[in-house]
């Protein structure tokens, strides 16, 4: 076969290595248009894992980059006059230029045919080769030649780097400064490649880059600019470019590149050109040589191009999108940074290490258990006042707000149940919420509980609007407070526009088959094509459905629960008015974020007046309807809690969603912990974090690092009352309270678990 590979870059030399090796009478030539030795950029880093793939495919050059390798255990952190250090990160680093002259000359020894400044102009001119590689990097023009093809997505981020080096040592551990200027925040990313030589990348924001103005200086100038802001880094030694071969300045901003497809015709992408990983994950020279070996081995044994090329796909799509996931993470949150220059170094520290969310808090227990320690107790500490002598898990920290305790911060989170009659609640109720109070959440969330008969979603709705059902909930409160440590909080709602609707395991938000009750909403818009419009609400209505709340208040407050919840997410007749795409009002309850908010936050002054000073009140509202620019956004969510904030809301309970039937929500694991986060730091509300949330080391990761200061979790505790007694066990943690009559069977479980864990060598 003749091969023709575009691009001398890691993942061009190695594909031309693997494939060599794989048969020798291939014909294969790299074009390069550098010279050999010419390099841009300083060194990379590379994992355990990798060493071993390359080790398993090329020996001889593994042993050869082995010999070149810079080992560090630690991950300092320079903030605000600290350093946080902690240990167990096991990276290697090595010089890109050394890298790239190993596989030179192993490339050549195979026979490689190697041509140094030669640049590629026409794709076209190597039509008589039977496989083209684009291995031409990020501005692969391959792809480019081809893009109504392959179809990339290049997204350029916000942030500002540049790709240094210097002489200074960091060789103890790899580093992040982080530097306060009057221009703004800058910093920089270092790791020691090899024994007199550090890669030095400084980031910032485009509104820092601006006031330095940057975007006026030569790169000497830039280069004097953040010797000066590092200098106490950087013992006295400069900083160094070798970006003379970059065509203009050598400022980059980060480019994530997709495609829809990496190979046509004869033509296959691959590295850079196919897929980047952001440089805080350090993981692009991985995926471009991972990607080769999975590409030259294809080619070897499939019969022709077409199945090598789809099986290429096969196997490496879902590992370049795993890397792409967490590098996403890690560029967001390098990008929203100054989120988080209001925490202290520690909590800082440990957002900065989970923050692709690929480590988690018993990973990071594992790397280094005493900074671990460390770091539980400190959050106990800043949560109670108390120093323990002991760290435990912040899922077991109490919560305190208003004159309320949390036992911890583990939430069964509100859950329709469909099961009452005339909004009264039953004996399916006693024991399904009195269960969950019993399992050791600290709070129990009753289902969104109707202010009104018009206001229930469904006719299995429980209400809080008459003395039935007022003495039917304070018989639960009542037996939670008796038998549990667990705190109990009503959820009020009103279905408003989605409302008369069948049960939820029926056709969900769909009409009733008959009795169907009239719906109101802020305007004539309807849920559904399937659902009839609700009658645009008069003022007279409004202060009927507040006074509605303010009565169910009222009961709540003698039915004794410790804490309200507003539910103005979901579609709901609050959050409807909240959503521009169901509210169309012309009056001053329409428009602006202010009108819309205008009769949400009239209910809760409302409700606040009536409900006691000792009690807190929080809300929960959708950060995002998954609609794009026409509905709620993130940043329209601050904006909202905010609001709430100013109002005196004690908390925002982040959900998402369920506003639109054209929404396109993005799904995954802790899929609105962002949401939380971003509110949380920007606005200084407590909130408190759902959806998607299942693992003690979520709820661990969530807490300690700042995103939430309690966890909701849905259906795990339908799937099991005591989630949060297990997870003490799961965690060996022996503080939680189990009810008295239970406690043999708690002596059991400890004593199975250490058994099973002794046997697996757990410990
Ligand atoms: C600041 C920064 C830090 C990074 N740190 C790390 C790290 O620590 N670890 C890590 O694994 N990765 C890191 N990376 C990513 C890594 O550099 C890339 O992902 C990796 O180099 C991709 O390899 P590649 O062979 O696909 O592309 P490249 O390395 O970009 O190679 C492409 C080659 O093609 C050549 N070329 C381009 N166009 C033509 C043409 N028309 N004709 C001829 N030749 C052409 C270029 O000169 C270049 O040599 C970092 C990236 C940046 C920006
Ligand atoms: C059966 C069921 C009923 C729900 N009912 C409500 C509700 O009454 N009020 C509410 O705010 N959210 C309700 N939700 C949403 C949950 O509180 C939660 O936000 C969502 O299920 C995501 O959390 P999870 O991934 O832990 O399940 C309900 C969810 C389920 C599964």
């Amino acid at each position: 076969m003749r091969a023709a590979v575009f691009g001398g870059g890691p993942g061009g030399l190695y594909f031309a290595i693997s494939l060599k090796m794989r048969d020798p009478a291939h014909e294969v030539v790299v074009l390069e248009r550098d010279r050999p030795g010419e390099t841009f950029g300083w060194g990379v880093v590379l994992s355990d894992e990798t060493r071993d793939n390359l080790y398993a495919n090329d020996p001889v050059s593994a042993d050869l980059i082995r010999q070149s390798f810079a080992y560090w255990d630690d991950i300092a952190v320079h903030y605000r006059d600290t350093v946080v250090c902690s240990g167990g990160h096991g990276f290697c680093g090595i010089a890109r230029k050394r890298l790239l002259n190993i596989l030179q000359e192993r490339a050549a020894s195979l026979g490689v045919e190697l041509r140094f400044e030669t640049e590629v102009k026409d794709p076209a001119e190597f039509a008589d080769y039977d496989l083209i590689v684009g291995a031409d990097g990020v501005n692969s023009r391959v792809r480019a030649a081809h893009a109504d093809v392959f179809k990339p997505d290049i997204d350029v981020r916000a942030c500002n780097y540049i790709w240094l080096g210097t002489h200074q040592k960091f060789d103890d551990a790899f580093t992040f400064i982080f530097e306060e200027t009057p221009h703004g925040w800058i910093w920089a990313h270092a790791y020691q490649f090899d024994t007199d030589t550090a890669t030095f990348i400084v980031e910032c924001s485009e509104q820092t880059w601006r006031n330095f103005g940057f975007d006026r200086m030569s790169t000497e100038e830039t280069i004097a600019t953040c010797e000066m802001v590092f200098a106490r880094n950087l013992g006295g030694n400069s900083l160094m470019s070798n970006a003379k071969y970059l065509r203009g300045s050598a400022w980059l901003k980060f480019k994530r590149v997709l495609c829809e497809r990496w190979s046509y015709r004869n033509i296959v992408l691959l590295g850079d050109a196919a897929a980047t990983a952001h440089f805080s994950v350090g993981s692009g020279s991985k995926l471009a040589m991972e990607s080769a070996i999975a590409l030259a081995n294809h080619i070897h044994s499939e019969p022709n191009l077409d199945s090598a090329f789809c099986r290429y796909e096969e196997e490496r799509r879902l590992e370049v999108l795993r890397l792409q996931n967490a590098a996403r993470n890690s560029t967001e949150w390098f990008e929203d940074v100054e989120r988080y220059f209001h925490l202290d170094p520690v909590q800082f520290n440990y957002s900065l290490l989970t923050r692709s969310q690929r480590i988690s808090h018993e990973n990071l227990r594992q790397r280094d258990p005493a900074w671990l320690a460390g770091a539980e107790k400190w959050f106990e500490k800043q949560a109670t006042g108390r120093p323990p002598n002991v760290a435990r898990p912040p899922m077991f920290v109490p919560f305190r707000v208003r004159g309320v305790e949390l036992a911890n911060r583990v939430c069964v989170s509100p859950m329709a149940q469909y099961r009452a009659v005339n909004g009264a609640p039953n004996d399916w109720h006693f024991v399904h919420y009195a269960e969950r109070a019993k399992g050791g959440a600290g709070l129990v969330f009753t289902e969104m509980t109707c202010v009104s008969p018009q206001g229930r979603i469904s006719p299995g709705c429980t209400g809080l609007y008459s003395d039935e059902h007022e003495q039917a909930w304070k018989k639960l409160v009542d037996f939670v407070h008796a038998e549990t440590e667990a705190k109990i909080a009503i959820q009020l709602g009103h279905s408003g526009l989605k409302g008369s609707t069948q049960l939820g395991w029926e056709t969900p938000d769909a009409p009733l088959i008959d009795g169907n009750w009239e719906t109101i909403g802020p305007s004539c818009v309807a849920w559904s094509t399937g659902n009839p419009p609700p009658r645009e609400m008069t003022l007279a209505d409004m202060d009927k459905v507040r006074d509605e709340f303010v009565r169910s208040a009222e009961m709540a407050t003698r039915a004794g629960f410790d804490w309200l919840e507003l539910h103005y997410a979901h579609g709901y007749l609050m959050s409807s008015f909240i959503t521009p795409l169901t509210n169309r009002r012309t009056d001053e309850y329409g428009g602006s974020l202010d009108n819309r908010m205008r009769f949400p936050l009239q209910v809760f002054h409302a409700v606040r007046k009536v409900w006691p000073d000792e009690k807190p009140i929080s809300v929960r509202i959708s950060a995002h309807d998954w609609v794009g620019p026409d509905g709620i956004q993130p940043q329209d969510a601050v904006a909202i809690s905010r609001m709430l904030a100013e109002h005196g809301v004690d908390l925002v309970d982040v959900s998402a969603g369920q506003t639109s039937v054209e929404a396109k929500p993005v799904y995954g694991r802790m899929f609105q912990t962002p949401f939380s986060d971003r509110i949380r730091n920007e606005v200084g509300i407590a909130t408190l974090a759902v959806g998607n949330i299942y693992e003690p080391d979520h709820v661990n990761s969530i807490l300690m690092a700042g995103r939430a200061d309690l966890v909701c979790l849905a259906r795990p505790h339908l799937a099991d009352p005591y989630w949060t007694l297990h997870a003490a066990a799961d965690l060996h943690y022996e503080g939680v309270t189990w009810p008295k009559p239970y406690r043999a069977g708690r002596e059991q479980l400890y004593r199975l678990k250490a058994r099973a864990e002794a046997m697996t060598g757990k410990v």
